[in-house]
């Protein structure tokens, strides 16, 4: 009856999810990092694949299963995430940016290990910014791509995913309260509220990160 089954909704599609939290080196034993764990990624990858898509998953330091039936590609900092994507994102129809990408690292990543030393009671750790990986490709995104990115808000979180789907470019924002620790980091749980760059919004229910993610493909599908 020309309805596509809900299993085919992204076939024939290449798109590529990132997870996880970057890690920023301080020494060679020491980084700095998030409470990201990538659930949240991991379930939409899992959802793009069962939707017939073809998945990138590229996966900032993961310790949880990989979904079924996509390409797992794990990768440790900031810069080299930023790699992963920009290296697949022409060929492909779209990105969703779910990684908690650490906004700074270390200028300097020490050679050895850091000693504390009897004269040393504070030490300071000098940081430089690293690349806004999801403003760059909604910069360079062509009409037929997509680009979704997360807004992780402990407040004001309609006001700051505002701000951001704009200032990135995204097709979709999906703004996160992580102040709520019942559906934020870690949790199997999420509640999320969709945003379009015209201002509408659909907040879900409290529910599974696989449910969430199911209607984000839903979403996307229309995108
Ligand atoms: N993001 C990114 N590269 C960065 C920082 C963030 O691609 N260096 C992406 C995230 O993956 C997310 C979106 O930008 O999809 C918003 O991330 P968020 O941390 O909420 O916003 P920032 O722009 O970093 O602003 P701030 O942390 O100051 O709120
Ligand atoms: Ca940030």
């Amino acid at each position: 009856n020309g309805v596509l089954l809900p299993e085919q909704i992204l076939k024939g599609k290449h798109i590529i999810v990132t997870a996880g939290g970057t890690r920023e080196a301080i020494d060679p034993v020491r980084y700095i990092t998030n409470h990201s764990s990538g659930k949240m990624g991991f379930a939409i990858a899992q959802a793009a694949a069962n939707a017939g898509a073809e998945v990138s998953l590229i996966a900032a330091n993961t310790s949880i299963p990989v979904p079924n039936g996509v390409d797992f590609i794990p990768v440790v900092t900031a810069k080299e995430l930023e790699a992963a994507v920009m290296k697949r994102f022409t060929s492909a129809d779209g990105l969703v940016m779910s990684a908690a990408v650490a906004d700074f690292r270390p200028a300097v990543v020490a050679d050895h290990k850091i000693k504390k030393t009897k004269d040393n009671d504070n030490l300071t750790i000098s940081m430089v910014k690293n690349p806004d990986i999801v403003k760059q490709v909604g910069a360079i995104k062509q009409p037929q791509q997509f680009v979704v990115g997360f807004a992780a808000e402990t407040n004001d979180l309609l006001a700051n995913a505002t701000k951001k789907i704009q200032s990135k470019n995204l097709d979709l924002i999906v703004a996160n309260d992580v102040a709520n620790s019942q559906i934020g980091f870690n949790s199997d749980q999420n509640q999320v509220t969709f945003m379009w760059p015209d201002g509408q919004t659909k907040k879900t229910v409290v529910e599974s990160k696989a449910k969430v993610a199911d209607e984000l493909i839903q979403i996307i599908a229309k995108l």
